[in-house]
């Protein structure tokens, strides 16, 4: 069920951008990835952003859940059809276009966990999930997830309490989710154009990850390694300098400080 703007939640469509040209709004849905997944197949625009107050089957990577409970985060998913090379970049803009936007809202600046995790204060802010829909080597479209706690009192959570926070607890109180939604959304069309004209700025990603150079442990969905962070290439794969000397290139995973 759909229910028009205005609401709260909705910036003004941000006329002749690709990214936010067209919004949908739910108040409440099972997952907007799902929503923006069912969209994408119906032929939805390139850029379409679905959005929702609240999920009540959120999740997250590595198929773990997302919390968003009613009037406290922002739940985000943007229909993509990159270019299949550019497919790994989209979640490096999710990530970046977070902290962009967190810092034009809030001033405050917050870094990234590699692969795409925001952090304020070490603790975790902002998730980013890629689902893509590929039928032999052609890219159908792909759906780019943001979580951001905006307004989430994180404490009534156990489950994700002692590792997560959210942006009010690090800006002057309250944030307005709205402002923070339509700074999202502005920051995903201009990184997004940036990668269709082969100029993302990687570098700025780059500049913003805390893990290169610290001496990790990797989950992946194929094995566990341990090493030290050397850097991240053009794609955003991590190269992992292993104990015996050798050095790999991660994909993605699931990184924890080693100690
Ligand atoms: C992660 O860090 O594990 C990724 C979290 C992604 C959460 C967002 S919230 C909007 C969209 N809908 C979902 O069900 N998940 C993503």
């Amino acid at each position: 069920m759909t229910t028009p703007a205005p609401h709260e939640l909705i910036p003004r469509r941000l006329a002749s951008k690709k990214v936010g040209g067209r919004i949908v709004y739910y108040p409440s849905v099972g997952s907007t990835m799902d929503a923006a997944r069912v969209a994408a197949e119906l032929g939805a625009h390139d850029g379409t952003a679905v959005t929702a107050d609240e999920q009540t089957r959120g999740r997250g990577r590595l198929g773990r859940s997302w919390i968003t409970p009613p009037d406290s985060s922002i739940a985000l998913s943007v229909i993509v059809r990159p270019a299949m090379p550019d497919l790994p970049k989209v979640s490096l803009a999710g990530s970046l276009a977070v902290v962009r936007a967190i810092r034009r809202v809030t001033g405050v600046e917050a870094s990234i966990k590699w692969p795409n995790d925001v952090l304020l204060g070490g603790r975790k802010v902002a998730g980013v999930l890629v689902e893509s829909s590929v039928i032999g080597d052609a890219l159908q479209s792909a759906v780019l997830g943001i979580g951001v706690n905006v307004n989430l009192e994180t404490e009534a959570f156990p489950e994700i309490s002692p590792t997560a926070t959210s942006v009010h607890k690090h800006a002057r109180g309250h944030v307005p989710r709205r402002e923070l939604l339509a700074a999202l959304l502005e920051e995903l069309d201009d990184l997004y154009r940036s990668m269709t004209e082969g100029s993302f700025p990687i570098e700025e990603w780059r500049e913003r990850l805390e893990t290169i150079g610290r001496e990790v442990r990797v989950r992946s969905a194929e094995a566990m390694e341990e090493g030290v962070a050397e850097a991240v290439n053009s794609q955003g794969a991590l190269l992992l300098r292993r104990d015996d000397g050798s050095l790999i290139e991660v994909l993605a995973g699931e990184v924890t400080l080693r100690v």
